[in-house]
């Protein structure tokens, strides 16, 4: 990967350093040496200029609007592919032969319940909680079920890799449902012989008297909606995983660290706030002119708008923006908040202040308009972003796990605090 050196002046004195270059010609000056070499850090806070790593999984060009796992282009993978299909792409590196996938899916199938004692950890819980708060609990809490698979020996951990991720991909799932049934005070449905989606269909929506009839294509929506969050290189919530997993933690602690991350309105958390703000806007009787102008001044933000890397539109929200419409009629379902976010967006994509500073879509400006069609409660988007990206998470923390090389992440700062002083004691302050 090493081809050439590019040279840091501090001073009088050079310092000269590898430039390593990835497959699709992105360039980093290798740093790693300098504090030795000079005593002087690189300061990069938030992170927008620095490789944590080097990794096999996901390609974005944020300026062209690619986004590519393992090579192939997000728009192949929304036409042809389902969502666990991507999951062993995204985890194992190529598409799986007929065979493999088959028995994926029967492993992710057979995967699906939750031990009985996890269910009263439910009840532990007030029924106000936070899906997202649940969630990372439950995930966590399931590696004490599985101590052989959570025994934060890396060699063991992946001994056991193949099992507990078709079992994380699994149960994200079941215990998301359970979630959504614990919070409305209905009992637990247990998973059945579905598909994926199907299944958290039925987890969620079936009733003793009444099983959940998908007669308007929802599982086919909920698939592709999962599949375009499958993986983002490194995100908040994955950077996290990576960074959980490099002290040696296993996958169970790692995912459950990478929800909290991504629960927050700035990441995973937009999606909530998106619908949110459609909301209000419809509420007040604005077409969306009077938000644009309000986040113009700086008093609102245009959830669902702007990205770290993408100066461009979002490949995903393009693909979402487009599936909208077709879930929404094929529900015969007229939403109103797809008329003002078509407004926003052409408003937005007009405007200087967007233009200037090459503001577009991003995936969550359209997902919470389908997750809302389908039926979805907008407490739980943020939960449904989550077992999208867990393959994702899954294939971070493996290749972190596989790598013998791999440090634990330990950043540096610049200390502003006070110098050194002398200890008073109480009496004397
Ligand atoms: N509405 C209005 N102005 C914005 C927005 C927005 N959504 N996003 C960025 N800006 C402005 C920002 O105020 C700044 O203006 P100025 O140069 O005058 O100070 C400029 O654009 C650059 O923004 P930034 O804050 O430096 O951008 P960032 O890379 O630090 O933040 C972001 C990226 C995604 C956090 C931010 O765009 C944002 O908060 N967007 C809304 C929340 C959102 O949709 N998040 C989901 C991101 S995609 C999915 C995911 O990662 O989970």
């Amino acid at each position: 990967m090493e081809n050439t050196t590019g040279t840091i002046r501090l001073g009088s004195e050079n310092f000269e350093f590898p430039i390593i270059e990835g497959t699709e010609g992105e360039k980093a000056l290798d740093t790693r040496t300098l504090r030795a070499k000079s005593g002087c850090i690189t300061f990069d806070e938030g992170y927008g200029n620095t490789g944590s790593c080097i990794s096999d999984i996901t390609f974005i060009n944020g300026e062209k609007g690619i986004l590519r796992h393992r090579g192939y282009a997000i728009e192949e993978l929304a036409k042809h592919s389902s969502f666990l299909e991507t999951a062993m792409l995204v985890i194992y590196g190529s598409l799986p032969q007929k065979s493999c996938l088959s028995a994926f899916r029967k492993q992710v199938r057979e995967s699906a319940s939750i031990h009985t004692g996890m269910h009263s950890h439910f009840d532990g819980f007030p029924t106000s909680a936070h899906p997202m708060a649940i969630l990372s609990s439950m995930l966590n809490s399931l590696g004490a079920y599985y101590p052989k698979m959570s025994s934060n020996n890396r060699e063991q951990d992946l001994a056991y890799f193949d099992e507990t991720a078709a079992l994380l991909i699994s149960k994200v799932r079941t215990i998301a449902a359970m979630t959504y049934r614990m919070k409305m005070g209905l009992s637990f449905v247990h998973p059945a012989e579905k598909r994926y989606t199907e299944n958290f269909l039925h987890m969620m929506f079936s009733e003793p008297y009444s099983e959940y009839d998908d007669k308007h294509g929802a599982g086919k929506a909920l698939d592709l909606f999962l599949m375009l969050h499958a993986d983002h290189e490194q995100n908040c919530s994955t950077s996290t995983v990576r960074m959980v997993a490099s002290g040696g933690a296993n996958l169970f602690a790692s995912v459950s660290a990478g929800v909290c991350a991504l629960w927050g309105p700035s990441h995973g958390g937009a999606n909530m706030a998106v619908i949110k703000m459609l909301e209000e806007i419809h509420a007040a009787g604005d077409d969306g002119s009077k938000f644009i102008e309000a986040a113009k001044k700086g008093e609102a933000k245009l959830m669902g708008f702007g990205h770290r890397v993408y100066k461009n539109y979002d490949p995903r929200a393009k693909i979402l923006g487009k599936s909208a419409e077709g879930i929404l009629s094929s529900i015969g379902m007229n939403d109103p908040l797809l008329d003002i976010a078509r407004k926003l967006e052409q408003a937005a994509l007009e405007d200087e202040y967007f233009v200037s500073r090459k503001l577009y879509p991003n995936v969550d400006f359209y997902s919470g308009i389908i997750l809302k069609a389908i039926g979805i409660p907008v407490e739980m988007f943020t939960v449904m972003f989550a077992i999208g990206r867990m393959p994702g998470w899954i294939a971070n923390w493996k290749e972190i796990a596989e790598n013998p090389k791999s440090r634990i992440h330990r950043p540096r700062q610049i200390y502003s605090g006070e110098t050194q002083r002398d200890y008073v004691q109480l009496v004397d302050r």
